[in-house]
């Protein structure tokens, strides 16, 4: 009794936090992901090694969430070890740090390595459901986006809604990005319920820049479609601005987007939940990828170099 399975980081280029309203957003897989592995345990429970590397107190922070995590997967699952326990190992190329999909990447990791474990053949549309119920318990009230794009790869444009919209964007090539980590543990309840609170008190502000919101996810399709890689850049800085009037930004964040665009970034913006986590930068082609995490470097933080628009290939 055995089963692995994997679930991909991903990167939000447009429209977190405007996404739980149910405001378009476009999403990323990135190339690096979890791999979760099972293997009978002798006593009757699910035993979980949580073996990726990490931002220092990401795993202490998240301990009681991903307890409430494992327990709704293993519920949704219908799951009962009162004949053989089982145990499920994380690892994997993805750095376990806020607003990268590092939550996502194990439910949806850990929901494929089950199924084949239970020889539950479930389909992917069936571990995404999973994974969603997962979240839960590190976000309260996700969207949905995040385990979608773990779940599928590729490049997303998703809406909440009662049946969420997930329309593949197709691009000819990955495009290179770099994403810079603050190093800050973000709790994203914590910043979704901030908006809540400030979207309530200030409704008239918030519904204009929800609107622009909106807006910036047509036009960034567009920019897609047309592989206008420039329009992208400023759609998303425009994007960092309207997360910075809704106050999910950070200081630090604040400086790397600076930072990246200062040396050359097509566009940077906060990514994820926001208040400390990871920043993206565009940076196509290898060597603007590589000055721009060089520099972020240079200033004491960690980077991932990766793409955007990398699809689910035979074998992973
Ligand atoms: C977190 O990666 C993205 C948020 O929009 C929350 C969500 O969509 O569930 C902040």
């Amino acid at each position: 009794m055995n089963g692995e399975g994997i679930g991909f980081g991903k990167a939000i280029l447009f429209n977190e936090h405007f996404v739980v309203y149910g405001v378009p957003a476009i999403v990323s897989a990135i190339g690096k992901y979890t791999v979760a592995k099972a293997q009978s345990f002798e006593e009757p429970r699910l035993h979980l090694i949580d073996n990726r590397n990490a931002t220092p107190r990401y795993k202490e922070d998240k301990k009681d969430q991903q307890k409430d995590s494992v327990r709704r997967i293993i519920e949704k699952m219908d799951l009962n070890f009162s004949d053989e326990g089982v145990e499920v190992e994380l690892a994997g190329t993805l750095y376990a740090a806020s607003g990268i999909g590092a939550s996502a990447a194990s439910c949806v990791a850990m929901a494929r390595a089950l199924s084949e474990c239970f020889q539950l053949d479930l389909t992917d549309e069936e571990i995404n459901q999973i994974a969603y119920e997962g979240e839960k318990g590190y976000h309260g009230t996700p969207s949905g986006i995040d385990n979608t794009a773990s779940t599928f790869g590729g490049l997303i444009w998703f809406e909440k809604k009662e049946d969420p919209v997930m329309d593949r964007i197709d691009i000819m090539n990955p495009v290179e990005i770099v994403m810079g980590n603050t190093g800050k543990v973000a709790d994203t309840t914590a910043a979704v319920a901030g908006v809540r609170n400030r979207k309530e008190s200030q409704s008239d502000k918030y519904a204009e820049i929800f609107k622009r919101a909106e807006n910036i996810a047509y036009l960034a399709k567009q920019a897609f479609i047309d592989e206008d890689l420039h329009e992208i850049g400023k759609l998303m800085n425009e994007n960092h601005k309207l997360l910075q009037q809704i106050e999910v930004s950070s200081k630090e964040l604040d400086f790397l987007v600076r930072l990246a665009k200062d040396y050359g970034a097509y566009g940077a913006k906060l990514t994820g939940g926001g208040l400390g986590g990871n920043m993206i930068a565009l940076t196509p082609g290898r060597k603007l990828q590589d000055e721009v995490a060089n520099a972020i470097e240079k200033e004491g933080f960690q980077t991932l170099k990766t793409s955007i628009g990398v699809k689910r290939q035979g074998g992973l």
